[in-house]
Order: structure tokens, then sequence, then C-alpha cells
């Protein structure tokens, strides 16, 4: 009797006392969606040793944010370097996450090299797609079986909906696009495909934006999904705007990710909302107000913004499939240097010494109301 009941019961209790004092983000959402975040050297090389253990317990996706770039994984031609991401998806696959490969086609961090022949004369149309193809196919190929989806094309579209007039569109022409799904595709035929951009819940990208999607469709290419990077402010966008995109692209049968997600808490002008990183400012004081600390008032502003947020995202969890937060705290989010270098933003939902904040559990009661 002992031996029968007694015992498995004891195991039970600690192997859920174990695991509660594992519980992290991740759990809040399982069966909902993954939570992901974005991960550099640093968190890998064991220069900051807290990193790994802390990503493992509250995040079931990683990407990679700037080590799969072309500029880091392809520097020259015919010279590829793996050694950072391969260290990255090993990490994330011996704890059980998903990797998302970040990214394959974009107009900035592409070196110029790619777009000229040795000479430095502009490529042709042919010789630039055989050049995205080798791309395309030795990176995903390497990854091959590893990576659960990729960014294929980031940015192609501008605020207004027009084509962004990047060299691959000079030079290929519109159906850069098609061409790069396709590639992928090729590469790994179970691999998850997306298009990812920044601003894309408004309505005139949008109206860029789906027509892309509509095209590859209607060429039977590859597309799972939509990516709304979600580098978002305390007062825009609205909220009613983010839940019609979500409902917009699910309509065409795509997924939904917010890929790149945290909410800037510091005064910036509007014209550098997004994530134009050509777009930059100089270092001013008074837009730099919270270096001792944030203020009551403007925490209790990201709360309820993160709070509104996620209540949107989990209304939409069947096509909502993926969150990605764009850094593993505060410290470590891009947002500390852009638009301006060196202010200390608070973007995220752990603060610098990985502790949670209020946001974390803001964000927490809406996935248990979820639930
Ligand atoms: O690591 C080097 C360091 O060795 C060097 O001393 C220093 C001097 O400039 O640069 C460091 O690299 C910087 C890197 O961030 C790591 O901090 C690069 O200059 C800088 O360009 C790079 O910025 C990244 C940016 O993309 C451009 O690639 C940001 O980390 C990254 O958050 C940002 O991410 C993009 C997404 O990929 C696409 N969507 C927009 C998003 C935000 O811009």
């Amino acid at each position: 009797m002992y031996r029968t009941l007694v015992i498995p019961l004891m195991i039970l209790m600690l192997a859920s006392a174990c695991s509660s004092d594992e519980q992290g983000l991740k759990d809040a959402f399982r069966d909902q969606m993954l939570i992901g975040t974005a991960i550099n050297r640093i968190q890998v090389d064991g220069t900051d040793p807290l990193a790994k253990p802390f990503i493992a317990r509250h995040f079931s996706s990683i990407t990679p944010e700037n080590a799969m770039k072309w500029e880091r994984i392809h520097p020259e031609p015919g010279r590829y370097e793996f050694a950072l991401a391969d260290s990255m998806v090993a990490f994330a696959r011996s704890n059980g996450m998903a990797v998302i490969g970040h990214v394959l086609v974009w107009h900035s961090q592409t070196p110029g090299w790619v777009f000229q022949d040795s000479p430095g004369n502009p490529l042709t149309r042919d010789a630039l797609l055989e050049r995205m193809r080798d791309h395309i196919h030795t990176v995903v190929g390497h990854y091959r079986g590893k990576v659960l989806g990729w960014d294929v094309v980031n940015e192609a579209v501008e605020e207004d909906g027009s084509m962004r007039r990047t060299k691959w569109l000079e030079i290929i022409g519109d159906d850069y696009i098609e061409k790069a799904f396709q590639y992928a595709h090729e590469a790994d035929p179970d691999a998850e495909l997306y298009y990812n951009d920044y601003n894309n819940e408004e309505r005139a990208k949008r109206a860029g934006v789906i027509p892309i999607v509509k095209n590859l469709q209607e060429k039977g290419i590859r597309i799972d999904g939509v990516g709304i990077q979600g580098h978002w402010h305390l007062d825009s966008p609205d909220m009613e705007i983010i839940d019609e995109s979500i409902g917009e692209y699910a309509a065409l049968g795509m997924k939904v990710m917010i890929t790149e997600l945290e909410i800037n808490v510091l005064p910036t002008p509007s014209w550098l909302y997004g994530a134009e990183i050509s777009r930059t400012a100089e270092y001013r004081e008074s837009l730099d107000p919270y270096v001792e600390g944030l203020p009551d008032s403007v925490e209790t502003r990201l709360n309820q913004r993160y709070a509104e947020l996620f209540g949107i995202l989990l209304k939409h969890r069947d096509v909502v499939t993926r969150v990605t937060f764009w850094g593993v705290h505060d410290g470590y989010s891009w947002k500390n240097n852009w638009p301006m270098p060196g202010r200390t933003n608070y973007p995220l939902l752990f603060d610098r010494n990985y502790q949670p904040k209020p946001a974390y559990y803001a964000v927490i009661r809406e996935a248990e109301k979820a639930r």
C-alpha cells in the first residue's frame, strides 16, 4: 500500500515543487503561444553567466538579434561565419526552445559587395539572383531542420505602402520577394517562412504588405506568416489598429507574430517612431529623463499598455503564434541606443538585474485570465 500510493505521491509533490521553482513567462503562455527573446553573443559566450539559465527559464523561443544578418554570417564573398549562430542554435535546442532565423533578405546590414561584381560594377539581375540563391541555400541549408521559421524578407515596404527602393528592388525588380521565398522553401521545405516589417500594423503600410502576401499565395509560393515587429511606444499605436491588423492578416490565412516587441517609455519625436535605423538623433539630456529610475506614473502606464496589448494578442491566440521581446532585459534593449545613443530606457518586462517588473506580472495576469 505504502509503496504503491505514498511513494509516487511524494515523487509527484517533489516534482511539482521543483518545476514551480522553474516556472517562467513562457509557462504562463504554454499551449497558447511561443514567448521569445532576441539574443546576442554576450548571453551565449559566458560573458554574462546569468543569461543562459534565465533565458531557458522564461522563453520558449530565441531569435539571434544580429548573428544571422548577412554582414555577420556572410561577411565576404564565399566566407560564411556560422560559429556564433551555431552556438545560439545549440543552446536553444538543448533547452527545448524554438529558433527563429533572422534575417535572409534585408536592405540593411547587407555589405556593399553583395550588389557588385569584383571590379565594383552593379550586378545584373541574374547575377544578383544567383547570389541571393547561394546565400539563402547556404544559410537555410546549414540550419535545415533546426530552425522553426525564417524572416525571409524584412522591411520591404515604405510607410505609404509603396515598395521600398532597395538595391534588391532596383536590380532584380518586384519579383525579388517571390524569389527569396522560393529559395528559402527549396533549402528547407519544412521551415515556416515569414514576411517581417515594422509599422505594418498601420493601415497605409498594411495596404502595401497585403498584396505581397496575396501575390505569393496566388503563385503557390509558401508563406506562413506575417511578423509585426512591435517597436512600440506608450502613446502609439492605437490598440484598435493592432487588433484590426492581426484580423486582416489572419483573414489571409497568415499566422501573425509580434517579432521584436518593446514599449519605449522615453520622450521621442514621432518622426523617429518605427525602426528606420538610418535615422538617428544626437543625445539630448532633456530626452533622457529617467536615468535615476522610472517614475511610478510612467511605470503604471507601461503596465497598462502591456496588459492591454496582451489582452488583444491573447484574444487572437488562435493566429498569434509567437511574441518575441527584442531583448532579454532593459539593459540589453537596442532602445538605449536608438534613435539617440546612451539613454536609459525601460521597455521590457525584466529590469537590469534580471528582476521581473510590474509589467511582467501584468502580462502574466492577462495570460491567466485567458486560460
Ligand atoms: O558588436 C559591435 C561592437 O563590437 C562594436 O564595438 C560596436 C560599435 O558600433 O558595434 C557593435 O555592433 C552593434 C550591434 O547592434 C550590437 O550592439 C552594431 O553597430 C549595431 O548596428 C547593431 O544594431 C542592431 C541593428 O538591428 C542593426 O543591425 C541592433 O542591435 C538590433 O536590435 C537591430 O535590430 C533590428 C532588426 O534586426 C530588424 N528590425 C529593426 C530592429 C531594430 O533596429
